[in-house]
């Protein structure tokens, strides 16, 4: 089974990204993934995650997403609140752009299962050295540097709530799937393992650092025994780490763009290609670091 996967795609407004978005399209289809997984931060806009959603699906492939941060960001315009996005119209906008919302429910190829969730923060990431005080964390802001999900989720759980509840919903999926499942890819947009994070030594990038995911959600993968292979999002630093004998990697694209408008160095940069087999798992091509390093950002 071949897996291609890519995060962080951040689509611009008014289809600016879209000649992106269609290289990235063709440039996994060169591939023919049995799986396409596409591991969140589309757009903060739900309509732009549906045109981009329609603009990338393989027509052979299981399309595979998982919702990111930003994609839950509420909208005022419309109305739509962080859970409510989260909860079921990420899936039904999935389902009409030919993905599936693997939060919803895992996908199963064979004895192979996919098991999503956007995962969240509880700050256990943080740099405890830093002396930086709970409160900061809890708060999202420390010396005037705000972490933008403060603004922009508005729910009423604290993040500890939402990670303890998502990590239920994570229990459950890899507890109620069926017998013959012998291997799991978990999907996830926030990190499972802190070693997926990258560390600057500077600030207030340590202080970010605490919202990249949960440790919880890592013990979780390690004690169930069937899950090889973690793909997340959300670090936009690309990274490769082996945590008991299961292999994980973050896959974002980023917030850079080619001045030029020519994609195929980019988008190859961006796909990671993995093959999973009887014998475990093969990585055909991954590229670590920040792809986006040296190219105009686009925010
Ligand atoms: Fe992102
Ligand atoms: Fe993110």
């Amino acid at each position: 089974m071949r897996i291609v996967a890519i995060s962080d795609i951040h689509a611009r407004r008014n289809g600016l990204d879209d000649d992106l978005v269609c290289a990235i399209r063709s440039k996994v289809e060169e591939y023919s993934p049995d799986v396409f997984i596409v591991a969140g931060d589309v757009s903060e806009n739900a309509e732009i995650l549906r045109r981009t959603l329609r603009l990338l699906a393989v027509p052979d492939a299981a399309n595979l997403y998982v919702a990111g941060n930003h994609d839950i960001w509420f909208e005022e315009r419309s109305g739509l609140g962080s859970f409510e996005k989260y909860s079921s119209v990420i899936g039904d906008i999935c389902r009409d752009a030919g993905f599936v919302h693997i939060p919803d429910e895992p996908y199963i190829q064979g004895s192979v299962a996919f098991v999503g969730s956007m995962g969240w923060y509880d700050y256990s990431f943080r740099r405890v050295d830093l002396d930086i005080s709970e409160k900061h964390y809890l708060q999202k802001q420390w010396r005037g540097y705000v972490w933008r999900d403060y603004y922009a989720i508005d729910w009423p759980y604290t993040d500890q709530e939402f990670t303890t509840l998502l990590n239920g919903k994570l229990n459950y999926d890899l507890e109620t799937l069926p017998e013959h499942i012998e291997q799991v890819v978990y999907v996830s947009h926030h990190l499972p393992f802190r070693d997926l994070t990258f560390y600057k030594d500077s600030l207030p990038w340590d202080f970010f650092s605490a919202f990249m995911g949960s440790v919880k959600t890592g013990e979780i993968l390690k004690q169930d025994g069937r899950v090889l292979l973690s793909i997340s999002g959300h670090s936009h630093i690309r990274r490769r780490v082996e945590v008991d004998g299961l292999t994980a990697i973050t896959v974002p694209l980023g917030y850079g763009r080619p001045p030029d408008n020519v994609y195929e160095s980019l988008v190859q940069d961006a796909i990671a290609i993995l093959k999973l087999g009887d014998t475990g798992l093969f990585i055909e091509h991954f590229v670590e670091g920040d792809i986006c390093e040296g190219l105009p950002y686009i925010f």
